[in-house]
């Protein structure tokens, strides 16, 4: 089997920086609160109707212009979202429709903050497989529409952004370059540590007043904070070793890692464990916050940017998230 590998990187970020001073405005909380159990300095928050395909639009063209292709020479289309555009249909039907491609396959993956790694680690068995030459990956969301931005609200909403992140992935002649491996886990145990209860299919009716304006409101988001922390800081770094293992490395191998952006503070105790340096670990939550499935390529993009990644370096790229989820991917670059 062929290796497949990462083409082209791409990613959008909203116009309106939303600094943690201007959070104050709508909730009882301190920049000084935030900065020290986040690391978040700011995030940017988009404006008018501008769903989470709107933002993929933006950041799959980059990533597309990037690997020098088309649309259309796409095999298929992936899109990871907590923040679909609307319930039904996919995003990624809307965002093919933007992009006028019609005819090839296209899918939401709702493994949040995992969903990125999900949607990579299946573009890469479809490219290896040969089912498809090429395909296009998206993380999008649009979490600032959807959160409680009062005081009740502020343990979950000062957390999180709006954001984009693409990746175009295709064949790599090379065994020993591209995408080595990907390493996915779930444990629905947890699933309401974090999530967001309604509306839901289960109740009757879906959608209720009480459910927006009731003591609860339980149309946002809800995480035990602790909890999620906690494991956040196990998982990592065993689905990390799991990949090293499974190539016969070490941590001591890793050029940069790219931990999704949950909390500098979680990034920093994994990168801890691992024995990593600062300089190995790319962060980047201060400017933008948690994008969820967006983020991973953000970091990717900025990274490459940066001039942080050089040909025949090892990137790890890991996530964890609501379900729980977890998972990473290590690519020979
Ligand atoms: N501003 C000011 N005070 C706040 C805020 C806020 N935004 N939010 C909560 N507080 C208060 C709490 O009410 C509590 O007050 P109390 O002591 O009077 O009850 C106090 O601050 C301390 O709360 P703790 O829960 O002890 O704060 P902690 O140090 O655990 O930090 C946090 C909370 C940041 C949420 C932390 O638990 C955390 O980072 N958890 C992981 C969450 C995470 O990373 N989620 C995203 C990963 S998963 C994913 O990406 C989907």
């Amino acid at each position: 089997m062929r290796n497949a590998r990462i083409l082209g990187v791409g990613r959008y970020l909203p116009e309106r920086v939303v600094t943690n001073q201007a959070m104050t405005a709508f909730m009882d909380t301190t920049d000084e609160w935030i900065q020290q159990r986040t690391g978040i300095r700011e995030r940017r928050f988009s404006e008018g109707w501008t769903g989470a395909a709107d933002m993929g639009l933006e950041a799959a063209q980059e990533a597309l212009a990037g690997a020098g292709m088309r649309a259309q020479d796409m095999g298929c289309l992936i899109f990871a979202t907590l923040s679909p555009d609307v319930d039904m249909p996919a995003s990624a039907c809307l965002l093919q429709d933007r992009l006028g491609v019609a005819g090839m396959p296209a899918f939401d993956v709702r493994n949040q903050c995992s969903g990125f790694l999900y949607g990579l680690a299946v573009a890469d068995k479809f490219v290896k497989t040969g089912l498809y030459d090429y395909a296009l990956v998206v993380g999008a969301e649009v979490h600032s529409t959807g959160l409680d931005l009062s005081t009740r609200g502020r343990e979950v909403a000062v957390i999180f952004g709006d954001g984009a992140g693409a990746v175009v992935v295709g064949p790599e002649p090379d065994e020993h370059k591209g995408i080595l491996s990907t390493h996915l886990h779930a444990d629905g145990r947890f699933a309401e540590k974090l999530w967001l209860e309604c509306p839901a299919s289960r109740l009757r009716p879906r959608l209720t007043e009480d459910m927006i304006t009731g003591p609860d409101a339980r149309i946002f988001p809800k995480m035990e904070g602790r909890y999620v922390f906690r494991h956040a800081v196990t998982r990592f770094p065993e689905v990390i070793r799991e990949a090293l293992d499974a190539n016969g490395l070490m941590p001591g191998d890793i050029s940069l890692l790219i931990p999704h952006q949950a909390n500098l503070r979680i990034s920093q105790m994994v990168a801890m464990g691992l024995e990593l340096p600062e300089e190995k670990v790319f962060n980047n939550i201060q400017r933008y916050g948690n994008t969820t499935a967006a983020s991973i390529p953000i970091a990717l993009y900025e990274a490459l940017a940066e001039g942080r990644i050089s040909a025949g370096d090892l990137v790890c790229l890991a996530a964890f998230g609501a379900g729980f989820t977890w998972a990473s991917a290590l690519l020979r670059w």
